[in-house]
């Protein structure tokens, strides 16, 4: 049996991972789940919930809920991560505050999440240095935390032997809306995919050795990444917004002829409209904040006054996508799944220390990526401005600057001028002054 910890405990995702982990029992037997969180107060809240969950399945996991890095990593196996630097607070600022420069205002996409990655690179070594010092020496850290493909950088250069596989539930959770369209089940896809983290195309889509790609091409570029019939598909997030991301993706199928675009490319590809289309009040952090978050806290309270655990906590592509990674690490069985790796020549004309986000075999030594040979030149080039601008913004924390800084943000493609690159910047600079290294 596995000791497993939670980093980031205090997520609203945790009960829905806590199932899922529940669900896969057989293939991953548990002995101890450590929750660990910083805000230790709001972490004991959602593990009443995850404890309830648990509760549905066994009694012989032990539940430990700490805020001491030891008591969390001493001796586990594997470690979760879901941090989020200054929480939702912070996400509503790294969204407004570029939407009042009339600039994409997004989690991980634009100036906000280079401004989230400002945040969570030394929190995020400094998680890895816990884990080294206390947990066993196989111990692999599974890394869903955003913004994950500055994230990946980040960990890359500063701690380049670290036992941490980056991951992000996009690639699957498009996965699951491709197959609704075509009909069929997820697991049943075989994909081909290059990019960075939010930042990629399928460049094949395979059920039963036939490409539907061509066919999936023609449903998408009228109905968006839906079905007709929305109702057909268990959307985790079947909120509006999450209905629009997915039917935006319409407008820039005609710039890759051949693939299907990951929804973020919308962001980068039509800033000007993804603008025009927000909300400059009220963005994704407070639809986040008044739905998911409150109704959680509000089904913690009930359960404690009543001991009815209302809502079930659906488990979602989210949840399984990280316990599936984590059996085939567990089992070393070499299943194939979309993750980020550095590059070292999957793709050739890409830089070898790029971290790029394609099909793997994941054992338990880690993602071996399958080869994917020289991609064509305007993806490359976009690739290679978004990539510079990532590279560059983890030049800045490291080196705490603020000339670095401003590059970064002056190539993000969402960013229409170093004047405006430069206003967004110091305005972030001022809103993050408990959280960025001095720059
Ligand atoms: C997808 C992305 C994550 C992102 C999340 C935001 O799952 O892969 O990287 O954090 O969406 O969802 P939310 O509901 O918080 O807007
Ligand atoms: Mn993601």
């Amino acid at each position: 049996t596995y000791k497993l910890a939670i980093a980031g405990g205090g997520s609203t995702y945790t009960p829905g991972i806590v199932r899922s982990l529940m669900d896969r029992l057989e293939d991953l037997p548990l002995s101890e789940i450590r929750f660990y969180d910083i805000d230790g107060e709001r972490q004991s809240k959602v593990v009443v919930a995850a404890k309830a969950v648990i509760a549905e399945y066994t009694d012989s996991i032990k539940v430990i809920d700490t805020t001491e890095p030891e008591t969390a990593f001493d001796d586990v196996d594997f470690v979760f991560a879901q941090m989020r630097v200054g929480k939702y607070a912070m996400r509503e600022l790294d969204e407004k505050i570029p939407l009042s420069h009339g600039v994409v205002g997004q989690e991980t996409c634009g100036p906000g999440g280079l401004a989230y990655g400002l945040r969570t690179i030394f929190p995020m070594v400094e998680l890895i240095d816990f884990v080294e010092k206390y947990a066993k020496e196989s111990c692999w850290i599974v890394n869903y935390s955003n913004p994950a493909s500055i994230v990946a950088e980040g960990v890359r250069k500063l701690r380049p032997n670290a036992k941490v596989i980056n991951i992000c539930d996009m690639p699957v959770a498009t996965m699951r809306n491709m197959a609704g369209i075509l009909g069929v089940n997820r697991e049943d896809l075989v994909v081909d995919y290059f990019g960075l983290n939010h930042f990629g195309w399928f460049t094949k889509v395979e059920v039963d050795g036939v490409d539907r790609l061509p066919e999936l091409r023609e449903h998408i570029s009228k109905w968006g990444l839906l079905t007709e019939d929305i109702s057909k598909i268990d959307y985790r997030h079947a909120d509006a917004s999450w209905i629009k991301t997915f039917k935006n993706i319409k407008p820039i199928m005609d710039f890759f002829p051949d693939y299907i675009p990951n929804p973020y490319l919308q962001y980068y590809l039509l800033p000007d409209y993804i603008v025009e289309n927000s909300n400059k009040e009220y963005t994704r952090a407070n639809e986040v904040m008044d739905g998911r978050e409150q109704s959680l806290f509000e089904t913690v309270r009930k359960f404690e006054e009543t001991g009815i655990l209302d809502d079930a906590f659906h488990v979602g592509v989210h949840g399984i996508f990280i316990v599936d990674v984590t059996i085939s690490i567990a089992q070393n069985l070499a299943k194939r799944y979309l993750v980020m790796v550095e590059n070292k020549g999957t793709i050739p004309n890409l830089p070898a220390d790029a971290m790029i986000e394609v099909p793997a075999l994941i054992t338990s030594k880690g993602p071996v990526p399958e080869y994917v040979g020289e991609i064509p030149y305007f993806h490359k080039a976009m690739i290679d401005q978004q990539l510079a601008s990532e590279k560059i913004l983890v030049e800045a924390i490291t080196e705490g600057s603020y000339e670095k800084a401003l590059q970064a943000f002056t190539l993000n493609k969402t960013i229409p001028s170093a004047i405006v690159a430069k206003k967004i910047l110091d305005d972030l600079i001022e809103a993050n002054k408990e959280y960025w290294p001095t720059l």
